[in-house]
């Protein structure tokens, strides 16, 4: 049993990396060979986000720093192949789980690390369930133009910023002392980009494009109401049906460039 503390962060952040890895992987296969069960999946990976969100708060309060560092994510060709690799990550966190919980001397750790399995064990029961029932079409069949690919382009530069936002977000929000105000916080602010991301990236699957999540870009508020900007001044020269889905998340960009709290902290970096 571990009561050192530094170990029990680094066995928590583990579950997180876990967490993180399987929330990427269940939405890029949501969006792609697997968008028959996407609802569902999506579902699923909002209990991952949960799940991460939980462990996060224990790391803190055990004084460590969540590890919020991006996953690799493997692309599967096929329904079943995706099925197959949900399948055994919802296994293997099930088999670390119990590990950990074996490991952890905290009990409320072990407690919150317990009520997690049971999440995770109906969503093994979930995907055993799509394995049987699966009826699948090729996917991204008979996209390939040029204007797709330009499209394509466009939003994975909104993926990108979205998904930076999302862990900028995140990242405050597990970090600072929450404060109660008028308005939505830093978990908020993060929910609300990651329907932003949702939304582009089905978009990008509809056109048959996997989206990439990536750290690389530098975003605040400013540069993703530009972007936004930029990219509704293209759509509204031929890809208008784009146009409400755009105005919306334009009018949130809004909202939360007018509730940015300044406390010295800038977004995902502390
Ligand atoms: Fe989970
Ligand atoms: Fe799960
Ligand atoms: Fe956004
Ligand atoms: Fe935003």
């Amino acid at each position: 049993m571990f009561y050192d503390r530094q170990e029990q962060v680094r066995l928590l952040n583990q579950d997180i990396v876990g967490e993180h890895d399987a929330i990427l992987h269940y939405l890029t296969h949501a969006w792609t060979v697997a968008y028959q069960f996407g609802p569902q999946i999506e579902q699923i990976a909002k209990d991952e986000m949960r799940h991460l969100k939980w462990l996060a708060h224990s790391v803190v309060a055990l004084q460590g720093v969540p590890d919020l560092s991006t996953p690799a994510v493997n692309p599967r060709a096929s329904l079943e192949e995706a099925l197959e690799s949900d399948i055994n990550a919802e296994k293997t966190a099930i088999a670390q789980y119990r590990e950990h919980i074996a490991t952890i001397a905290d009990r409320r750790v072990r407690d919150l690390l317990q009520r997690i399995v049971v999440d995770e064990e109906d969503h093994l029961r979930l995907f055993l369930g799509f394995q049987d029932s699966q009826h699948g079409k090729p996917w991204g069949e008979g996209n390939s133009s040029e204007s797709i690919k330009d499209t394509a382009s466009k939003l994975q530069v909104l993926v990108s910023m979205e998904y930076q936002q999302v862990i900028g977000y995140l990242f405050s929000s597990f970090i600072r002392v929450h404060r109660r105000s008028v308005g939505m916080d830093d978990e908020d602010q993060a929910i609300d980009e990651m329907k932003h991301l949702g939304w582009i990236g089905q978009q990008m699957a509809k056109l048959g494009q996997s989206p990439l999540f990536g750290h690389s870009i530098s975003v605040d508020e400013e540069s993703e109401m530009m972007q936004y900007l930029n990219v509704r001044k293209w759509a509204n020269e031929g890809q208008q049906q784009l146009l409400p889905l755009l105005d919306r998340i334009i009018q949130h960009e809004r909202y939360q460039m007018q509730n940015i709290v300044p406390d010295g902290w800038t977004v995902g970096k502390p």
